[in-house]
């Protein structure tokens, strides 16, 4: 029988389906959803293979109204889509919003995700977004979906972090003290705003993390002062929850933005520190991110099999004899296309909101863009970028070599650019 949190949740959910995005709003803009809801670029993270999604079967679990699913839809195209959640206003809600951006054909069912075995089928890539930390026990739900991961599959989830969110948890124990989560949502949302609009200072409201016009949303009071079952952790705790659940972290969805090294002047940090630090895990590092600077929300991760996958460093010659493209969800999106190709005629400093790069934003110099500009044609041979560079620059082969290499490993490791490093590829294609 699912206990009293989970039935709080599904009664939430509802009066109130999440999120409160209007039906006919597209997704394909969401640039930092996509990423984090693209199949090739959680695979490419985990094994450095660019693999299609078509043909995929995508399992989204807490689906709420629609919003997730719709953005997984639009990331992977070609992919067989299933969604479930606990309530069953939200499954219709989803059904909704799918089949207005003419995604008729996905699989829907109001579903407790403890229960998901039932259907019979597994899957390639899982999603649970802002779903994770609401269960009463975190690591029962990993274990019923790790039952369903296909071998090579991703599980991609998130927590809501201990320390970041701390104000709101302040408040939803003050809120329950008051017997707020107790009363009819329109009340309980009522008197949050009564409460704040009464006390002293914007200086305190903003200290209590307050904004009228956000919290003039009903969904978003709720989703936030008065959530029910709302939980906080580390990145130990993640690690310590996937072992139990017999998953290994693939990485942080967004692991460039939780460098230590971004915490220091420069980038620079006192030898002695640096010295310690080198000794850490690459967990325990971003654990002293967090530690020293708690900025995340989420905790935002891809999961896979223990040991199922085994990432070699690239070599030279890998880059040298292999090819580059676009991260696909890039390649699909209009406005990056127009964008990147004006700073590439223009001879302009190219600049995005991108989650791979270090503080959620890439910026790519004039000088490097008159080369990388033919990245929007397709896969290109490393080869031709470095004769493109060198002409560009009037530098030898060697020069150019240099800086393509290297520059082109930093957008790699930020999974804007792929590489297939395979020469026997362009053979089977003719090229
Ligand atoms: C905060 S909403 C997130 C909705 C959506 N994933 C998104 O990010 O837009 C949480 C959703 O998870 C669902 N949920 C909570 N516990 C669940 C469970 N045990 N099984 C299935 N769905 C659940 C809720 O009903 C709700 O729709």
């Amino acid at each position: 029988m699912a206990g009293s949190t989970t039935e709080s949740l599904r009664q939430l959910y509802e009066e109130l389906p999440y999120p409160n995005v209007p039906i006919e709003a597209s997704g394909r803009s969401a640039i930092g959803s996509l990423y984090r809801l693209s199949w090739t670029t959680a695979q490419y993270a985990r094994t450095r293979a660019i693999l299609p999604s078509e043909g995929i079967a995508i399992l989204n679990v807490g689906c709420g109204s629609g919003w997730e699913t719709l953005i997984l839809a639009e990331a992977n195209p070609g992919a067989r889509l299933v969604a479930c959640d606990l309530s069953p206003a939200s499954v219709q809600a989803t059904e909704r919003r799918l089949r207005y951006h003419g995604f008729g054909e996905v699989e829907l069912h109001a579903l407790n995700l403890l229960e998901i075995e039932q259907l019979g089928q597994r899957f390639d890539f899982i999603s649970l977004n802002d779903v994770l930390y609401l269960l009463e026990d975190p690591v029962a739900g990993l274990k019923a979906l790790k039952r369903v991961l296909k071998p090579d599959g991703i599980l991609r989830a998130n927590l809501h972090h201990a320390y970041q969110r701390q104000v709101i948890f302040r408040l939803q124990e003050a809120f329950r003290l008051l017997g707020l989560f107790e009363l009819p949502t329109p009340e309980a949302c009522r008197r949050v705003r009564e409460f704040m609009a009464s006390l002293a200072s914007d200086e305190l409201r903003a200290a209590l993390h307050w904004d009228p016009q956000i919290y003039s949303d009903d969904t978003n009071i709720r989703a936030n002062y008065l959530l029910p079952g709302d939980k906080g952790f580390l990145l130990p705790d993640l690690l310590r929850m996937l072992q139990e659940a017999e998953l290994g972290l693939v990485c942080l969805v967004d692991y460039a933005d939780w460098d230590p090294t971004l915490l220091f002047k420069d980038r620079a940090m006192p030898a002695w520190l640096q010295a310690e630090l080198d000794k850490l895990s690459p967990a325990e590092q971003n654990h002293f991110y967090e530690l020293i600077y708690p900025n995340h929300r989420l905790i935002d991760f891809w999961a896979e099999h223990p040991g199922s996958s085994l990432v070699l460093p690239w070599s030279d010659a890998d880059w040298l004899e292999g090819r580059v493209q676009l991260n696909p969800i890039l390649m699909d999106n209009a406005e990056f296309r127009h964008n990147f190709a004006q700073a590439h005629d223009k001879k302009l400093e190219f600049a995005m909101n991108w989650p791979g790069a270090s503080r959620g934003r890439l910026t790519i110099p004039a000088p490097q863009m008159a080369w990388l500009g033919s990245l929007l044609q397709g896969p290109v041979a490393v080869a031709g970028l470095i004769e493109q560079a060198a002409q560009a620059h009037r530098i030898d082969q060697e020069a150019a070599q240099e800086q393509v290499l290297t520059y082109l490993a930093g957008l790699e490791s930020f999974l804007f650019v792929m590489l297939d490093p395979s020469p026997a590829s362009l053979a089977e294609e003719g090229i």
